[in-house]
């Protein structure tokens, strides 16, 4: 047991009937019940699972959990399923393992990786812009969720693959990883459609290996990592469930935030303005450059707003190795943690307003006193996104060209409806006509 766990045994209160969550829409149900009723921790007892549950809501609590004592957790419920997809790629594994090939894979994110790799980024937003530009012209409504989903998947391929990407599509007749975007369910059999692209991954990495290309992306960089103590390269397999895990990781949640920032600046007209106005007098030529994205901080602050409103991930878990302890409350080892951004970035005591769509809660001023564990899109601590400043620039610079040429009405007026899956998504797509500026 550690230090601190031998403090109070004291567990939280919660409901007597068992309780099982999972990243379902009744879920979500439940936990906005159980958040009304307990409060910032509650304890959920299982038929299923071995351990209780505790669902924690509280930012001191989440700072113990992924930041102080987070060597203590292991990732919890549900990742045996996400295993069956990328095998034991980063997000999924722990302990040494995981601790190992996050350091192989963080240079691959760094500031001057990301500024050669947003040459791609900008790449495919350019190749949109004349589709965009196009529609816009015949009055065609555009489907921005699928439009989101095909871009964002376009910019982790190229920054995967970088000029591979343009083989595979030639050599296969068609882009095989478009399954992601093609079929919107996520289910048993979209995985075994996806493992089935391994053969095309390998064929990539064998033919690196026999003709040496000299490409700069993250394929190209994962490839010539080396472990810190033995000098060795990544596996094969390793290299594949990494790759896998950067598609699945970087795709779908990047492509939510982009069809959500669209849907927000098409339902309220001032924070488009103003976030036009930032855009036109940016001094770029048409598409921002990396080193012009320090001119678009109201554009982060929007896109900040909708992670903060809507979270992709909007459900994840931890498990506790060891007892631990928050504030008065024991943990059990065992003791299995659900975290909730939705619910978290909603907190009446760390929002003022929560309900309210408006970008000005991360004006400098507001965001410089937050709990900084108030705001976890990206989770927390040594576990937190490795892609998080990768999305972050494929927004601005996406906004940063889009934003300049189109402004966008909704189409339907319908309320929308949400999908909590394992990702937050619309359970409808959502239209909007681009209007030319
Ligand atoms: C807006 C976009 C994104 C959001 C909201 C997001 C959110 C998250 C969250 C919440 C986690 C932690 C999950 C957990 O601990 O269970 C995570 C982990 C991760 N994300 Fe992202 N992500 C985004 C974009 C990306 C991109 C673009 C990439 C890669 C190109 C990426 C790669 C990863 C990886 C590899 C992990 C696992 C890190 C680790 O465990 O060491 N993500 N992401």
């Amino acid at each position: 047991m550690t230090a601190t766990a031998q403090g109070s045994k004291k567990l939280p209160p919660g409901p007597v009937q068992p309780c099982d969550l999972n990243t379902t829409p009744e879920s979500f149900d439940i936990i906005a019940g159980l958040i009304a009723e307990y409060g910032d921790i509650c304890r959920l007892t299982s038929e299923s699972r071995k351990s209780d549950a505790y669902l924690v809501n509280h930012p001191d609590y989440l700072k113990q959990i992924l930041v102080k004592n987070h060597q203590n957790y292991t990732k919890g419920v549900g990742f045996d399923r996400v295993k069956m997809l990328l095998g034991n790629g980063i997000i999924v594994s722990d302990g040494p393992f995981w601790r190992r090939q996050r350091r192989m894979i963080q240079p691959a994110f760094s500031r001057k990786v990301i500024a050669e790799l947003s040459e791609q980024i900008k790449r495919c937003n350019l190749e949109l812009l004349d589709s965009w530009e196009a529609k816009a012209d015949g009055n065609e409504p555009i489907n921005i969720t699928s439009e989101a989903s095909e871009l964002s998947l376009q910019i982790v391929l190229r920054s995967l693959f970088s000029e591979d990407l343009d083989r595979i599509i030639a050599e296969q007749g068609s882009n095989p990883f478009s399954i992601l975007t093609d079929d919107m369910a996520r289910d048993i059999q979209l995985v075994i459609k996806f493992r089935a692209l391994s053969k095309i991954i390998l064929e990539v990495i064998e033919r690196r290996r026999r003709e040496q290309p000299g490409r700069i992306d993250f394929l190209a960089m994962f490839m010539d990592s080396r472990d810190r103590e033995t000098e060795a390269a990544m596996t094969d397999r390793e290299l594949l469930d990494e790759i896998m895990t950067m598609i699945i990781a970087g795709h779908e949640t990047s492509a939510i935030t982009l069809n959500w920032v669209w849907y927000f600046l098409a339902k309220y007209p001032d924070v488009e303005r103003k976030l036009h106005a930032e855009v036109d007098n940016a001094d770029y030529e048409q598409i921002p450059d990396f080193d012009d994205l320090d001119q678009l901080p109201y554009v982060k602050q929007v896109v900040e707003e909708a992670l903060r409103y809507y979270p992709p991930v909007w459900l994840y878990t931890r498990r506790a190795i060891e007892a631990d302890q928050l504030g008065d409350y024991f943990v059990p080892a065992g003791t299995d943690i659900f975290i909730t951004p939705y619910f978290l970035h909603r907190h009446p005591r760390y929002w003022s307003q929560p309900e309210k769509f408006d970008p000005e809660h991360f004006a400098e001023e507001n965001i410089r006193e937050q709990h900084k564990q108030a705001y976890i899109p990206f989770s927390a601590g040594p576990r937190r996104c490795i892609g998080d400043f990768f999305a972050t620039v494929e927004m601005q610079m996406h906004f940063g060209l889009m934003a300049r040429k189109f402004r966008v009405k909704l189409l339907d007026e319908q309320p929308l409806e949400l999908e909590p899956a394992v990702n937050l998504r619309n359970k409808q797509p959502i239209y909007l006509q681009l209007i030319r500026r």
